[in-house]
């Protein structure tokens, strides 16, 4: 079915998408190869040589870590999206934008499918797929893992047999996925929710009890709702991601431990490293309750969980992720400022604020007597607004004495 086909499979070098390269080579397909650096560290190999050495058509390495950042993670910020509250979407949100080159290459070579390498239990899957609908709903999307259900002994047996060079090192009990926004560890015994994660599953942040006694301070700077400095100096977001990643995770900022719900329904173990990340959204959120009304505080905060779970859910480009985007844009014209925090063994805490746009107003919330705000005006404003309670009151006692409470 593949017989005569061009694909192009999204390639990390690793043991599943060299197999999977292979398989298409053996289906009598076209294969080809993209390596995309979104910031995930260097290849153990090189990707390119190995790729074509195992049968690829051709193969692409491709910097993708600016467009990621600015496409993909700046968006996010803007909108604190948090799935779970908490997680910062570093995978989901790398996903579109790989299903997206994938697209762009198919279009170079002439290719009718695009490939991964996910496996038929996560939401990867889902993302690559539902991008590829979305953005080229003429191209099919093959996923040779989720099909064929190898185990990884047998991934290893093929691999042998087919001249893939297999990894000699004794392979990690986890599941790793990274990028520049952040780390995701997953598997092995962290699958049982009561055991605390060891040392060996962190690279990007110290632990807090071994890190720095001094804290350190960092002002980040935005412009627009857009990170854009660090301690003054302006910095392209990738770099500047990257720069407080090393900063924040120095001071053992950055670690989550949950348990995430899934797409496909299961309840998953999740540990995740991601430092820059997590501050970034500490403080925009910080410089938003200086800077918006708490009117569109709060109607926002619905949009910033709708906004998470349609980035989780693989529903990045879709018309209610694009509307939801141009809201939250309208929202950040006055989100200018910096922000100070505190780094100090693992925890990240915000000391101070400035804001060109400032709601806040100093006259107005000082407890000083020559305050500017009326507070004669109170007791009537209070009298208003608590008639609803009085008159419910009089009628019904009280809501200690209101008929449903009996
Ligand atoms: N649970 C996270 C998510 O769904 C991370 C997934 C990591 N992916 C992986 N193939 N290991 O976004």
């Amino acid at each position: 079915m593949l017989e005569g086909k061009k694909v192009v499979l999204a390639y990390s070098g690793g043991l599943d998408t060299s197999v999977c390269l292979k398989w298409f080579e053996q289906q009598g397909a076209e294969p080809y190869a993209l390596y995309l650096d979104l910031g995930q560290g260097e290849p153990a190999v090189d990707v390119k040589a190995k790729a074509l050495k195992i049968g690829a058509a051709d193969a692409f390495v491709r910097d993708a870590k600016a467009e990621f950042a600015e496409e993909y993670v700046a968006p996010a910020i803007r909108a604190n999206a948090l799935y779970g509250g908490k997680y910062p979407l570093f995978t989901a949100l790398g996903r579109p934008l790989i299903a997206k080159k994938l697209v762009e290459v198919a279009r170079e070579v002439g290719a009718t499918h695009i490939a991964h390498g996910s496996t038929g239990k996560g939401n990867d899957q889902v993302r690559f797929d539902v991008t590829t609908a979305s953005i080229a709903p003429d191209l099919a999307v093959v996923a040779p893992v989720r099909d064929w259900n190898m185990s990884r002994p047998e991934e290893m047996a093929y691999a042998e047999e087919h001249g893939i060079p297999v990894p000699v090192t004794k392979k990690s009990p986890y599941s790793v996925d990274e990028n520049l926004f952040g780390r995701s560890i997953e598997a092995g015994p962290l699958e049982d929710p009561n055991h605390e994660p060891t040392p060996d599953v962190f690279e990007m942040t110290t632990d807090p009890e071994k890190a720095p006694n001094e804290p350190r301070y960092v002002t980040i700077g935005f412009e627009e709702g857009l990170p854009v400095s660090l301690d003054g100096e302006a910095f392209p977001l990738a770099e500047l991601i990257a720069e407080l990643n090393i900063i924040a995770g120095e001071h053992g900022v950055g670690r989550l431990d949950m348990i995430e719900d899934r797409l496909v329904g299961i309840k998953s173990r999740e540990i995740y490293e991601c430092p820059a990340a997590l501050t970034l959204v500490q403080a925009h959120k910080e410089l938003e309750t200086m800077t918006l009304t708490k009117d569109v505080i709060r109607f926002k905060a619905t949009v910033e969980q709708r906004y998470a779970e349609l980035t989780y859910e693989g529903l990045w480009f879709t018309p209610l992720k694009t509307a939801l985007d141009a809201f939250v844009a309208e929202t950040q014209g006055t989100v200018t400022g910096n922000v100070r925090l505190k780094l100090y063994k693992g925890s990240s805490t915000v000391v101070g604020r400035t804001a060109p746009h400032a709601l806040y107003n100093k006259e107005l919330a000082t407890y000083d007597p020559n305050s500017t705000f009326d507070e004669a005006a109170a007791a009537g404003f209070i009298a208003l607004w608590g008639l609803p309670a009085r008159q419910w009151a009089g009628v019904n006692g009280g809501i200690q004495g209101s008929p449903a409470a009996k």
